[in-house]
């Protein structure tokens, strides 16, 4: 290792005279090696020789290939021939050759290799074109990196450990909750005879409708997990679009008319026809159909239109509800954000549907956006690209 009172580790006898080089290379801050164009090396300054364990000596007129790992040696001649090709071409015009640099392993005295921040100029001097290169030392850089790495890695497999169980665990909700609305529905009906007093047949219902609602949640779920474990498949296939959004307006028609909701669809004169998963369109769209019904007031009109031209096909979701403050809007299509306002409360859910629903609208090659005006309002736009160019793991 240099002490402070050895001589400059720089230039040696058959070396470059420092007075050669524009800089004196014990100056710069950082590791540097100076070597000529056909790379044997002309000086050193002290820091690369705390840097990587040599003395001048025993690096001066050697091939600066010894500072790299063996199986680099042969790339590092090919970049200096290239970056000298650069120098002559660029000699006829005023234009500078700008520092090249990359991120390499340098080879220590002891033969180990350690990352480094490799900046190679080439400055003219009396004895010829000369090659700086600087070299930082970048294992703090690499550490951190790969502790990022790391971290992410983790994450990610928390991540996957979690939509497993989230998917495993809906799966077996379901059985059980699909065998409860059905036989709920027999005592509804009163298949097997008369039911003995006439409050169990409201409870019957009401059993029967949280079954319901509970069975949408786990599908929910279900559809999450797939989604967040990228195994989600849609079978994209051309639909007739006007007939899918007339069905969702059938299917919730009931409720917004029991809500006090005007409820308009306005559909193009001819059908249009698009490829998309019928099935997962329909869920998209009551999904934020309802959201609508959810954060409108009685008296408010909800709006499901459909319009196509020649930059694809939109299809808009718009309601005169309560509006959704910037602060929420900003991230509202992340996983389990919602408003905090007190119909929030009230009105119950996750916070996943329109998570679901953006991600589904993109597996079938289409963006979703919002726009809302708190109090007066929010439009949910669906645009699907005209021929959408359906994703390979998706046909
Ligand atoms: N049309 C709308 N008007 C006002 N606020 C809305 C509207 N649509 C969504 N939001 C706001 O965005 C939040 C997230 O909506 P999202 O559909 O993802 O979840 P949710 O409806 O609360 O629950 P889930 O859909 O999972 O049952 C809502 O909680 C609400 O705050
Ligand atoms: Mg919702």
């Amino acid at each position: 290792m240099e002490k402070d009172s050895d001589p400059p580790f720089a230039v040696s006898a058959d070396g470059v005279n420092q007075t050669d080089l524009p800089i004196p290379i014990d100056a710069v801050p950082d590791p540097l090696v100076v070597f000529d164009a056909e790379g044997i090396i002309r000086g050193a300054n002290r820091l690369l020789g705390g840097l990587l364990g040599f003395n001048a000596s025993e690096l001066i007129g050697q091939p600066v290939e010894m500072l790299y790992p063996d199986a680099d040696r042969s790339a590092h001649r090919s970049v200096r021939q290239t970056f000298l090709s650069r120098a002559s071409d660029l000699s006829h015009t005023s234009d500078t050759l700008q520092p090249m640099r990359r991120e390499v392993f340098a080879r220590k005295r002891s033969g180990a290799l350690i990352p480094v921040e490799l900046s190679m100029m080439l400055v003219p001097t009396a004895v010829g074109a000369m090659f700086t290169a600087s070299m930082r030392d970048a294992s703090r850089h690499v550490e951190i990196e790969k502790a990022l790495t790391e971290a992410a890695d983790e994450a990610d497999a928390a991540n996957v450990a979690k939509s497993r169980f989230l998917g495993t665990m809906s799966h077996e909700l379901r059985t059980p909750l699909n065998a409860i609305i059905g036989f709920s529905e027999m005592i509804q009906h009163e298949t097997l005879g008369p039911l003995p007093h006439v409050k169990y047949a409201d409870y019957v219902q009401t059993i029967g409708v949280s079954a319901r609602l509970l069975l949408d949640l786990i599908n929910e779920l279900i559809d999450l997990s797939l989604i967040e474990d990228n195994s989600l498949r849609l079978k994209l296939e051309p639909s007739n679009i006007n007939e899918i959004l007339d069905e969702c307006r059938s299917v919730i028609a009931q409720k917004a008319q029991t809500q006090g909701l005007k409820l308009r669809l306005l559909l193009p004169k001819g059908p249009v026809a698009h490829p998309v998963d019928p099935q997962r369109l329909r869920q998209v769209v009551l999904n934020l159909l309802s959201n609508a019904i959810k954060f409108t007031d009685a008296g408010g009109t909800i709006t499901l239109a459909l319009s196509e031209d020649a930059a694809g096909m939109k299809i808009q979701v718009a309601d005169t509800g309560t509006g959704i403050a910037p602060s929420v809007l900003e991230n509202i299509f992340d996983l389990y954000v919602r408003s905090e306002a007190d119909r929030n409360v009230t009105a119950g859910g996750l916070g996943i549907g329109l998570h679901v629903s953006k991600r589904l609208t993109e597996a079938m090659g289409g963006t979703i956006n919002i726009a809302s005006t708190l109090g007066e309002g929010s439009t949910i736009t669906l645009s699907f690209p005209p021929n959408t160019a359906i994703p390979a793991n998706e046909r």
